[in-house]
């Protein structure tokens, strides 16, 4: 009893891209003082390596090899945020053996979030199927594909201008219909999770739609 007193609590956040679930996931972190890992930057970090070293997203056998190498703190000093990292990211999160190079770092930081912090927040595909099956909250947030991909066109266009809506939700539709088909692990909503739809929610408001779920679930667990 004393031992699951102990235990981190865990916020599991999954859904699609620009389903608004990374800031959540970040707003929730600074409100509770939980450490944050965006699960993501793991495959987009992996995907980006191996795109730099002019290798193929598609060649498994490699791809594993730069999983099992890979570190996170490669990450800040890799342009992670790219339409092409993104697709090659969905690529190798469908590889098993890449999933299981990342699967334990996952699991140790919402077993023991860094910093000594009291509980963990991990946005992702997988987490409340996955890597934290057991976590105290799950969350699966999600929004319209036109919703998404505008959200996402506006974020790529500061760097890319010339980036026609159209084409980011095309590449949208493919990476979802990656994502969720899958084999291994892929992107649904755990039984248990709360579903949350941002498509005409501010974050603001979809902040607060989560707070109230999160307070509800800790006030039971005391
Ligand atoms: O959330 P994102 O766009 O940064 O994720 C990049 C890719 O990684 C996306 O195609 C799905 C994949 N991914 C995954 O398969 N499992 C996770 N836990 C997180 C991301």
């Amino acid at each position: 009893m004393q031992d699951r007193e102990k235990k981190p609590l865990v916020i599991a956040l999954d859904g699609p891209a620009a389903s608004g679930k990374g800031t959540l996931a970040q707003l929730i972190a600074k409100q509770y003082g939980f450490a944050h890992l965006d699960t993501g930057a793991l495959y987009r970090g992996v995907a980006a390596v191996i795109l730099e070293a002019g290798g193929d997203p598609n060649n498994a056998e490699k791809a594993a090899v730069f999983a099992r190498d890979f570190s996170i703190d490669q990450i800040e000093n890799l342009n992670i945020r790219t339409k092409e990292v993104g697709a090659a990211a969905s690529i190798v999160a469908a590889n098993s053996e890449v999933r299981a190079a990342l699967l334990d770092f996952q699991r140790r930081f919402a077993a023991a979030p860094p910093g000594g912090a009291k509980g963990a927040v991990l946005d992702g595909r997988d987490i409340g199927t996955v890597v934290c099956p057991d976590a105290t909250v799950k969350f699966f947030v999600t929004a319209s594909p036109e919703a998404r991909a505008g959200r996402r066109w506006r974020e790529l266009k500061v760097a890319n201008p010339d980036l026609e809506e159209t084409a980011v939700y095309k590449d949208l539709l493919e990476r979802d219909a990656r994502d969720a088909a899958r084999a291994d692990a892929p992107m649904v909503a755990a039984d248990d999770a709360e579903l949350l739809d941002t498509t005409h929610l501010s974050i603001d408001a979809a902040f607060a739609a989560a707070r109230r779920v999160i307070d509800g679930v800790f006030r039971r667990c005391g």
